[in-house]
C-alpha cells in the first residue's frame, strides 16, 4: 500500500468498506502511467514468468508474435498447443479491453515452435509503458530470438487501401517526445544498454522474407511499407492531430507497438512489425461518420484467412532461412 493510503485507512478503520476496497484494488491494471507507485519489473521478477513457462511447457521457441487487436486468430492456428492466461502467470499484468483474449499461447505453427501474445496491453488502459512492454523480455528470457509484432492500425497514407498489410518501416516515438518511455527508470544491463540505438529497428532481412512470402501467397497487392505512430489513444485522431501527423512523414496510425518494439531492440531481439490497415484516417472536415473501432475489427476478421496464411509461410521462411 502506498505511504500515503495509511492516513486514510486509519481514518476510515473499517477494510471491509467497499470505496477502500475499490482504491486498494487500482494496482490491478488500471493505474494511470507514471504517477503510479508500482515498483519497476525486476530481472529477477521477469525471469519467474519465464521460468514458470519454461517449467510448464516442452516447446522452445525462438519466435514471439505478439498479436493485434483483432488479430489474435493467428495463436488459433497453432497446433500441440499450451495455454497459459496471463492471470496465472506470476508477475503478469492482466487485458482489459473487449476483443483481446489474455493469454500466452505456445505451440506449433507449420511445426515451427512459436510462442504468442493472444491480446497485449495498451496505454490506454491505464498501463504504464514499461508494463505494456514486459511480456517482451519474457519472451527474451524463455528463448525468443525474433519477434513479429502486429497491430491494427488507420491508414492515414492516402494510397493505403482498407485490408492493406503495411511493414513497419520505421516508428516515430511519440511518447519519447514527452519523455515516456518503457526504458523510463534504473537500467538492468542484463537486458541492454541504457541507451539503445533505434536505428535499423526493423530488420531489413525480415522484412525482405517477408516481401518475398506476400509475392508467393498473392497477396502482394496488399502489402505496403511505411512508417508507423502510435498515440496514447483511446480517442481516436482529430482531423487537426491527422494532418500534423502526415506533415510528420506517417503512413498509419495505431495504439501499440512501440513500447514492446523499444524493449524488444533493448534487449537485442530482432524485429519485424506490421500493420494490418483497418480503415481509412478521415482528413477532411466534411466528413460524417468517424473512426469506430467495430470497422477494425470487421476488417481483421476479413483478412484473417490471408493474414494466417501469409504468417504461416512467414514463419517457415524464418525458421528455413534465418534460425
Ligand atoms: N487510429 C489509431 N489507432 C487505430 C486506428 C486509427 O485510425 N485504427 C486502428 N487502430
Amino acid at each position: 500500500m502506498a505511504p500515503g493510503r495509511k492516513a486514510y485507512v486509519s481514518l476510515i478503520g473499517d477494510s471491509s468498506n467497499e470505496l477502500l476496497k475499490e482504491s486498494n484494488n487500482s494496482s490491478n491494471g488500471s493505474e494511470n502511467s507514471e504517477s503510479t507507485n508500482d515498483k519497476h519489473y525486476t530481472f529477477e521478477m521477469v525471469d519467474e514468468s519465464s521460468q514458470y513457462l519454461l517449467a510448464r511447457t516442452h516447446h522452445r521457441p525462438r519466435i514471439g508474435i505478439i498479436c493485434g487487436s483483432g488479430l489474435g486468430g493467428l495463436a488459433e492456428l497453432l497446433t500441440n498447443r499450451h495455454l497459459f492466461p496471463y492471470e496465472e502467470i506470476p508477475n503478469f499484468p492482466t487485458s482489459t479491453v473487449h476483443g483481446h483474449v489474455g493469454r500466452m499461447v505456445i505451440g506449433l505453427l507449420s511445426n515451427v515452435p512459436v510462442i504468442c501474445m493472444q491480446g497485449r496491453f495498451h496505454m490506454y488502459e491505464g498501463y504504464p509503458l514499461w508494463k505494456c512492454a514486459m511480456p517482451v523480455r519474457v519472451m527474451k528470457l524463455f528463448g525468443v530470438t525474433h519477434l513479429i509484432v502486429t497491430n491494427a492500425a488507420g491508414g492515414l497514407n492516402p494510397s493505403f487501401n482498407v485490408g492493406d498489410i503495411m511493414l513497419l518501416k520505421d516508428h516515430i516515438n511519440m511518447q519519447g517526445f514527452a519523455g515516456v518511455s518503457p526504458l523510463t527508470g534504473n537500467n538492468d544491463e542484463r537486458f541492454g544498454p541504457r541507451f539503445p540505438a533505434m536505428n535499423n529497428s526493423y530488420d531489413k532481412q525480415l522484412r525482405e522474407i517477408a516481401k518475398r512470402v506476400a509475392q508467393e501467397t498473392g497477396i502482394d497487392r496488399y502489402m505496403r511499407e511505411g512508417v508507423y505512430v502510435m498515440l496514447g489513444g483511446p480517442s481516436y485522431e482529430t482531423v487537426a492531430e491527422l494532418k500534423l501527423l502526415n506533415l510528420l512523414g506517417v503512413d498509419a496510425v495505431g495504439m501499440s507497438t512501440v513500447p514492446e518494439v523499444i524493449v524488444a531492440r533493448h534487449c537485442g531481439l530482432t524485429v519485424l512489425s506490421f500493420s494490418l490497415i483497418t480503415n481509412q484516417c478521415i482528413t477532411e472536415y466534411d466528413f460524417d461518420g468517424g473512426a469506430n473501432h467495430e470497422e477494425v475489427i470487421e476488417t481483421a476478421n476479413l483478412r484473417q484467412n490471408d493474414l494466417n496464411l501469409f504468417v504461416t509461410r512467414l514463419i517457415e521462411s524464418i525458421s528455413v532461412e534465418v534460425l
